[in-house]
């Protein structure tokens, strides 16, 4: 196995024009693709050394597999590259395929949305779904190299790109007030209006192009200190027990973003009511973010899926403890009670939100 790949600092970060991602793609042995991408930068992909993922239905067993099955015909080795091209679904499935063929070989992502910029490309950690339960069998892997280019970023919808910044929210929430405040101001800035209506481009945006790397880089400080979630890390999974629960519980066909997104929201009310505090200061503008919110069916199996979730002990959901809670812990456990409380509660101020 590669120790390499087992340490954060050893990945290096560039940003290549289009023409040099072009070379890095020619160069690589394979190159696992999203479908999107390859349909929308034809120019890029030059030989027939690629393998298309069709999003996160694809993101399982089976075409882990027949990553595996390519890699093996292609004969490569513990040196040669698996490239991952697109958003988090190709690097979380490349990632993991790279760590597990000849028990690791050299790793690196090119992101291509907003998602896999501002965190799934960072961290190491890879995964693909099995039965039905959202990233159960994965790795830490840390990647070689990562080439951002945000030129990717302007082919994507506006609503890609506003549930794309549902991570880079979880950050500045867990960052404290200075970047919460600079991510409140630029959304309700006009720069932000404009790109989510399709009058300015990401790419052209200073303003967020300095938000996506303010994002990645607290994840990067975070995980440079606990590499493998034995403890602050753990502060990462905000909004991800409820969030995958409901990306299960919706067959995956809701975006994970957006799943998130209503999880950050639902496990902060679970959060207020655990330590008695007031977090209306983050879950307040939370509802004017996300546009794109959805109501969440209270159904019992909601609560079942959550409970398979690996962060589940004595059969209790853990939510995670972030810095502002003044928890000495970095989990805390969840009855079902509460839960369903603050699902109702999330529904009830969303049909406030939208009247
Ligand atoms: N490993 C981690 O730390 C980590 C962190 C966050 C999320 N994730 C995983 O990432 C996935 C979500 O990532 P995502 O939101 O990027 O989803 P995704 O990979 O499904 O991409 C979202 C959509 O954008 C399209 N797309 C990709 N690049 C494009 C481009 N440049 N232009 C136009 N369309 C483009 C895709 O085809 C897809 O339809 C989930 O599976 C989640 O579990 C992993």
């Amino acid at each position: 196995m590669s120790k390499k790949n087992h340490n954060p600092q050893n990945t290096v970060i560039e940003f290549p024009n289009m023409n040099e991602i072009s070379i890095i793609c020619e160069a690589a042995p394979l190159v696992i693709v999203d479908h999107n991408v390859f349909r929308l930068y034809p120019e890029i992909f030059h030989k027939n050394n690629h393998l298309i993922i069709h999003g996160e239905k694809e993101k399982d067993s089976s075409r882990l597999f027949s990553i595996l099955k390519r890699l093996s015909e292609l004969g490569l080795n513990r040196n040669d590259v698996l490239l991952s091209v697109g958003g988090g679904v190709t690097t979380d499935i490349g990632g993991f395929a790279a760590s597990i063929f000849h028990r690791g070989i050299k790793s690196a992502y090119i992101p291509t949305t907003v998602t896999a910029i501002t965190d799934a490309s960072q961290g190491g950690k890879t995964a693909i779904n099995n039965s039905g339960i959202k990233n159960v069998c994965g790795s830490y892997y840390f990647p070689d190299s990562i080439y951002i280019n945000f030129n990717f970023l302007d082919t994507l919808s506006s609503s890609e790109i506003e549930d794309g910044i549902t991570e880079t929210v979880k950050h500045a929430v867990l960052s404290g007030s200075v970047f919460f405040t600079k991510l409140e101001n630029f959304i309700f800035s006009k720069e932000w209006s404009d790109i989510t209506t399709g009058n300015l481009l990401p790419s052209e945006s200073a303003g967020f192009n300095e938000i996506a790397v303010d994002s990645y880089t607290y994840k990067q400080e975070i995980v440079a200190i606990d590499p493998f979630e034995n403890g602050i890390r753990k502060i990462l999974n905000l909004g991800h027990t409820v969030g995958h629960a409901l990306e299960t519980q919706s067959e995956m066909k809701l975006p994970h973003s957006r799943a998130v997104a209503s999880g950050l929201i639902i496990e902060l009310f679970i959060l207020e009511k655990i330590f008695s505090a007031d977090y209306s200061h983050f879950t307040e503008p939370l509802f004017k973010f996300f546009k794109n919110l959805n109501s969440v069916s209270l159904d019992n199996l909601l609560y079942e899926i959550a409970l398979k979730d690996k962060k589940a002990v004595n059969k209790k959901i853990m939510i995670s403890c972030p810095s502002f809670t003044d928890s000495a812990n970095y989990t805390v456990e969840c009855d079902k009670e509460l839960f369903f409380d603050s699902v109702v509660r999330y529904n009830k101020k969303l049909k406030t939100k939208n009247i």
